[in-house]
Parts: structure tokens; sequence; C-alpha cells
């Protein structure tokens, strides 16, 4: 537990942040297994450095992944380097993230994600390959004005709207005003300006208030997709640092767009005909503060390790999918025809490739494979160490990728593309796929046994099955009057 102790200027600066600020509650935050962020919130009376050594009990048997019942008693260590003004509540709150421990053996727990994401960090520093990564994740949302859902055994439906979505078309009136016609048509918002984008402000508040949580922030714009679909990029960062950030983007779009009484949702497919929500993942590796994936004469810039990487990230793309794209919803994303990254293959420019390598510019330092599966269903924990961990198997391995396919993969003979494998069709397939072909997640203790196994249950049983076992609508259209 040593490495989970804080430093005592850090606590230090936290304390004295919420002093100067007036802070009147301090909550604290953790990620459970499938990545939802969980809290709960003390009074800053009780904010004192004996906190950050003692921990705070919690009942570990009601959150999903965690303990069974007979071992319920966790306990939570504040990280005092995250602490922020939290810059959406009313009543001034200090948050901060934890580490979660197991009180009995008074360690690091294996089944919070935020650990095995310092794990691999770790791993990395200790490989000799390189000793830092840096992470840019891009995860797409819809912003929504209005969400139903229901399934019942003798009924099930869903129905999504937005001003913005081009059904609204033919209304008379949308949401009680005048129908004025400026929205973005299938595929259309990508992105022309206001009025056909109507949610310019509200993507540069969530901004604001990202900046205001500490999260930088480069770019945010429309996306393709009709009926608000969004995007805000932040500045690459290391990957515990960058996973928490991950969580506050999540909490922060969700609650600026409760504000002006509309709603988020990162499910990578709510929309049929539509382009899907995904969240593309730009990795690189770093030695001595030099990045070690550029080399001048490389095919588009990128060096033989980071081939390799690429080597071990496409090697390794269907069990990495059960984590990176781990619903069954996201494989309604990973079809062709949406610029979804179906081809398990890399390439400078191919958007339906699975690893691109951006090449809008030389700059060494900004030299990066993107990984395109990933959706923002994922768990960024557990995605970035488990992509890290494919890619640093590649590097060990000299895994070479298949050669680069700069053409439009969907423009090639059938000869050529039969050579071209395909990622995993559902759920069902990437958790075989993960059941399979683990080890280069287990090296170095960064994956356990048991999170693996726990993570093919849980999601088998409550997912798959249970999803296998409904009627949906469209089969009532297909088959009611066969
Ligand atoms: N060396 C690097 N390592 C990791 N990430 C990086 C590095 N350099 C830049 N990034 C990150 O890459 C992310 C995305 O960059 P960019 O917007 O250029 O992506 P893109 O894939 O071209 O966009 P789109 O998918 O919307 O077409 C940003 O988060 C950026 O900070
Ligand atoms: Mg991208």
């Amino acid at each position: 537990m040593s490495d989970l102790v804080a430093d005592p200027e850090d606590v230090q600066s936290a304390i004295e942040l919420a002093e100067s600020n007036g802070v009147q509650i301090v909550d604290f935050r953790f990620t459970d297994l499938f990545g939802t962020w969980q809290h709960f919130s003390i009074p800053v009376g009780d904010l004192k450095p004996g906190l950050f050594e003692e921990g705070l009990g919690f009942d570990g048997s009601s959150v999903r992944g965690f303990q069974p019942i007979n071992l319920s008693d966790m306990m939570l260590l504040p990280d005092p380097t995250t602490a922020v003004v939290d810059p959406l509540l009313g009543i001034k709150t200090l948050s901060m993230i934890c580490n979660v421990v197991d009180p009995t053996t008074g360690e690091a727990y294996s089944r919070d994600p935020r650990n095995v994401a310092r794990k691999a960090e770790a791993h990395l520093r200790g490989s000799g390959i390189a000793d830092m990564s840096y992470w840019g994740p891009e995860a797409e949302f819809f912003i929504l004005s209005g969400a139903r859902f229901h399934q019942d055994p003798n009924s099930a439906g869903f129905e999504i709207d937005s001003p913005e979505g081009i059904w609204n078309s033919g209304a008379s009136e949308v949401g009680g005003k005048p129908n004025l016609g400026y929205r973005p048509g299938y595929k259309g918002g990508y992105f022309p300006v206001p009025p056909t984008d109507s949610l310019q402000d509200v993507r540069s508040e969530m901004v604001l208030k990202l900046i205001e949580a500490g999260v930088d922030v480069e770019v945010h714009h429309h996306e393709v997709a009709t009926a608000g679909q969004a995007e805000i990029d932040m500045r690459y960062g290391e990957l515990t640092s960058m996973a928490d950030s991950v969580m506050m983007y999540k909490y922060i779009t969700k609650n600026v767009a409760a504000a002006h009484g509309l709603t988020v949702t990162f499910m990578p497919k709510p929309l049929y005909g539509g382009n899907g929500s995904g969240m593309h993942v730009h990795q690189s590796l770093w030695k001595d503060g030099e990045p070690l994936f550029y080399d001048a004469s490389g095919y588009a810039l990128i060096s033989e390790m980071a081939r390799y990487y690429i080597g071990g990230l496409l090697a390794h793309t269907p069990s990495l999918l059960a984590i990176c794209a781990p619903t069954t919803n996201s494989y309604r994303r990973l079809v062709p025809g949406y610029e979804a990254p179906v081809s398990r293959v890399y390439s400078a420019r191919n958007r339906s490739a699975a690893c691109r390598i951006p090449v809008y510019n030389e700059i060494p330092a900004q030299k990066r494979v993107e990984f395109r599966c990933p959706d923002p269903t994922a768990n960024p924990y557990l995605a970035f160490a488990a992509m890290l961990m494919a890619g640093l198997d590649g590097v060990r391995n000299k895994i070479a990728p298949p050669d680069p396919v700069d053409e439009d993969i969907y423009e090639l003979s059938a000869e050529e593309r039969a050579n071209i494998q395909s990622t995993p069709g559902s759920l069902e397939e990437s958790l075989a796929a993960l059941a399979d072909d683990h080890d280069y997640l287990l090296e170095g203790g960064v994956f356990t046994q048991d999170l693996i196994d726990t993570w093919i249950e849980y999601k088998t049983e409550n997912e798959v099955l249970p999803s296998a076992l409904r009627p949906t609508p469209f089969e009532f259209l297909l088959y009611f009057h066969g």
C-alpha cells in the first residue's frame, strides 16, 4: 500500500484549496468495474490529514463487480492530487478521486479499475521499453431533448428526440415552438455553423466547466450525425490521469446538458441510420522525455516500435474489444459504412482501418497511433491499460502488422478484401476471444485472472444472455405476419 500513501504536501494543498474556496462539502469518487462514477460526501469539518492515511469505509458488495456480501467492507484512500472545486454544484464542494483498498490485506484492490491503470503505468516504467505513455481519447456523444425506453414482458420500445433530429423536418412545431427548418440531415452534422448547429453554446459551456475542473481542452465541434452528436477533445495526458479526465468529461457533459433541460448519451449507436459514437484513442510511448513513435524515414513517419505496437493492437483486437467496445450496442456501431473501423489493418488515412496514423504535421511529439475501435461505454482505466498491454506485447514480441492499406477498403476487389480480417461481430464473440487470449493482460500482474473471469461472467449473464432472450420491435416488423 506504500505507493498509495499521499505526499503530505499534496494533502496540505488539497486542504488549503478547500479553505480558500469556502468549501462546505467534500465528495469522494471512484469508478466501479464497468465504468460508472460512484460517490459519497462528508462535511468539510472532517477533512483532516489523517483521512488520507486511515481512509473511508464503504460497502463493496453494493458496487457492481466488486465484493461478495460476506466480504463487503472496503476502503477508499483519496488522491489529493485530484482535488478540484466542483464547477457544477450549488453548494461549494471539493471533489477527490480515490483509490480502493482491501482492508483485510491493506493492499490496493485488484478489481479497482484505477489500480489496474496505475499498475499498467508502473509495468511500463519497469519494462525498459518506455517510461511514459500519452493518451488522447475522443469521446463522442449525443445531446438529446428527451429519451424514453421500457422493456416489459409484453411490450418494449424506445424513443429519443432532438429539435435537431432530421425526422422533425416536417413537424408543424418542435418542442412547442415554430419549426424554423434549420437542422443537419443524416450524416450532415460535420459541421455547418449555427443556426444549423443549435448546440454551440451548450458545448462551449461544457468546455468552460471542464477547464474550471482542471481538464485541458483542445477543440469542440458538432459531429457527423443528425440530432445533436458532439465531440470535445481533451489535450493528451498520462494514462491514469487521462482516465480520471474521461470520468470528469462524462460527469460535466451530462450535468451541463441537464441544466439546459437536455440529456447526454454515450451509447455507441442510439440512432439507426446515423453515425455511432466512438472513442478513438490516440496513444504514444515516451522515454526520458523523448517521443518513441517518430521516425522521419518510416511509413507515415512512424518508428519501428510504433509499427510493432500497432501489430500488438491488431493481433489482440478481438479480445481487446471485450474491454474497449464492451456492450451489445457497441457492435451496432462496428458495422461497414459509417466510418466505423471494422478492418484490422493500419493506415495513414483510411478511417475504416482499426489503427490510423494522423499525418496532419511532422512534429515528433505529435506522432501517435489512433486506435479507432473503442467506444465511450468502455471503462477508460481498463481500456487504456488493456491497449497499452497489447501494444507492449507487440513491441516485445516484434509482432508485425499486415501491410498498411491506404485505398478505400470498400473499393478493393473481393480477393484483396478477403485478406483483411474484420473486428468481432458481437459482444459474445469478443468475450469468447478474451477468454482465449488474455495472457498479455496478465503480464506483470496488471490484470488478474479474477478480474477477467468476473468481467466475462458479468457481461455474459447480465447483458449477452438477457439480450438474446428478448424479442425486439424490429422482429415484430419482420415476423408478426409470417
Ligand atoms: N503524442 C501524442 N500521444 C497521444 N495523444 C496525442 C499526441 N499528440 C496529440 N494527441 C491527442 O490526439 C487527440 C486527437 O487529435 P485530433 O483531433 O487530431 O484527432 P483526429 O482523429 O484527427 O480527429 P477526428 O477523429 O475527429 O477526425 C487529442 O486528444 C490530442 O491531444
Ligand atoms: Mg479520431
